[in-house]
């Protein structure tokens, strides 16, 4: 991974973020909450600026951290994002309308595994943001990729889990090591996928990009 010093150096760089963004940070911080860090969102957001996409479906809003950073950085997309925990939800819902940002999104309440059909309505998407539950990865992958346009692209985050996906330490907690097991074979799995190319990239909590085998860039 990126080492601290280096990390420091580039979040030093970065531009200086609006008060109501880094109130939410603030938020998560106090609340415990797991939200995508400095340099893991500007790279998704760079990347999203490429793509251009219209429609955006992100699993795992938490208090609407990157669905809000996803609204402001791109003006004509429209984002769906779903969130299990109803306090998380509730913020998420006052987060946007301080933001001015309700207006791009759908927040949807509920489990992402069991709120498919709810979510087909919202379809076809340009990107699917897997930012959930880390040990059920393929099967959001599974679940949602069928609604992605033919140009579509999937983020997954954490893919690299703080590291402990490549370390040869023994690991202590039963949980974190069948939580790991689960991301590598998630990994080789999509590495693998016949239709689909990805790849990864060691910044931030390790994010993985897949497009269309074959994709073409008008496509
Ligand atoms: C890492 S946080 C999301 C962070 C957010 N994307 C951000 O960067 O601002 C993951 C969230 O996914 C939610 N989650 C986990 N599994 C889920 C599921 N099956 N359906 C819906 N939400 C889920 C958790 O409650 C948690 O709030």
């Amino acid at each position: 991974m990126v080492n601290e010093e280096m990390i420091h150096y580039l979040e030093r760089l970065l531009p200086k973020k609006e008060e109501a963004i880094v109130a939410m940070e603030q938020y998560a911080h106090e609340h415990h909450v797991p939200i995508m860090d400095a340099l893991g969102i500007e790279t998704m957001l760079h990347i999203l600026k490429l793509v251009q996409p219209t429609r955006i479906l992100e699993i795992g809003t938490a208090i609407g951290y990157s669905a809000i950073r996803m609204a402001k950085a791109l003006p004509n997309a429209h984002i769906v994002t779903i969130e299990r925990d109803e306090k998380r939800y509730k913020q998420a819902l006052v987060y946007a309308e301080q933001t001015n940002t309700k207006a791009q999104m759908t927040l949807l309440f509920g489990d992402a595994l069991h709120i498919s059909d709810e979510v087909k309505k919202h379809a076809p998407f340009d990107v699917l943001f897997i930012d959930a539950a880390k040990g059920q990865y393929r099967r959001f992958f599974e679940l949602y990729e069928p609604l992605l346009s033919e140009r579509g692209i999937i983020i997954t985050d954490n893919v690299l889990f703080k590291g402990l996906v490549a370390t040869n330490e023994p690991i202590e907690q039963k949980r974190i090591r069948q939580l790991i097991k689960k991301i590598q074979a998630y990994n080789e799995w999509l590495m693998a996928h016949p239709r689909y190319e990805t790849v990864i990239i060691p910044i931030g909590d390790g994010m993985a990009i897949s497009r269309k085998r074959g994709q073409q860039p008008n496509d």
